[in-house]
């Protein structure tokens, strides 16, 4: 069975499409399977991965094409369902569902699962009834936590919404994941004790702050690709590492 895990959290900005591609990337690597969803309007994942496809995941849930049209082969082990712009319909069709709305995603995708060992999906920041549908599928969340701007109210408060929506469907915050860690800014000396408090063995190895990791997306290539030696592949490979030891 596949392993369902989102990368999410209502905050803007925070790595959560860097770590969603790096760690899908790592995975194919190690030879796994990998379904990348996403579910972002901007459709970012798709061009960090170089690849801009026609179609994508609102084509599907729309009924417009088969899941087998609706993905590109981004790279070997690696099946991309694009974002886009269209999934604003996506929402429309979720919101006049006559019933179970939030299970509109699962109902769909859930049946394509099994042909994968992860599904990985991205999201958008912000929470809206496409969020929710991706917490009603998803099995285990990573949120990136980025410490210069972290806000430790919204990721609490963050945290309630996954404990809601837990009392429905079986989904835990599994990984909290510091992104973009500069040990020379001070605030991040004084947050990372208090998220290590609160979240305890959650709390991943952090993500270094890395220019490669920003850079890479401009040539549609991943952190592997793009410079394997970099400090931002080798956090990634590890954080790959910790996920792979839970399987
Ligand atoms: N460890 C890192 N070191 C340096 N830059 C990083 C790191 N992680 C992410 N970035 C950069 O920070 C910016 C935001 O990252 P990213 O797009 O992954 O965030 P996001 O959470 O997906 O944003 P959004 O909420 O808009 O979808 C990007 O320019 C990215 O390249
Ligand atoms: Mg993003």
């Amino acid at each position: 069975m596949a392993r369902i895990l989102s990368i999410s959290l209502s905050k803007g900005g925070v790595g959560k499409t860097t770590t969603a591609v790096n760690l899908s990337a790592a995975l194919s690597i190690s030879g796994r399977r990998v379904l990348l969803i996403d579910t972002d309007t901007q459709a970012q994942a798709g061009k960090a991965l170089g690849v801009r496809p026609e179609v994508g995941l609102a084509d599907f849930i729309l009924g417009n094409a088969k899941f087998e049209q609706a993905l590109v082969e981004a790279r070997p082990n690696l099946h991309l369902l694009s974002g886009g712009h269209r999934l604003a319909a996506v929402k429309q069709v979720i919101a006049e569902a006559d019933m179970r709305q939030e299970e509109t995603l699962a109902h769909a995708l859930s049946p394509y699962a099994q042909y994968y060992d992860y599904v990985i999906l991205d999201t958008s920041p912000g929470w809206d009834n496409l969020q929710i549908n991706v917490m009603f599928f998803a099995q285990e969340i990573l949120t990136p936590v980025n410490l210069e701007a972290l806000s430790l109210d919204g990721l609490i408060e963050f945290t309630h919404r996954i404990k809601e929506v837990s009392r429905y469907h079986p989904v835990e915050l599994r990984y909290v994941l510091p992104t973009a860690l500069d040990r020379r800014v001070k605030q991040t000396e004084e947050i990372l004790p208090q998220l290590d408090g609160y979240f305890g063995d959650a709390v991943c190895q952090p993500i270094r702050y890395n220019v490669r990791l920003s850079e890479a997306p401009a040539y549609g290539q991943h952190i592997f690709e793009y410079d394997p030696s970099s400090n931002g592949a080798r956090d990634y490979m590890e954080l790959t590492r910790r996920i792979v030891h839970d399987e």
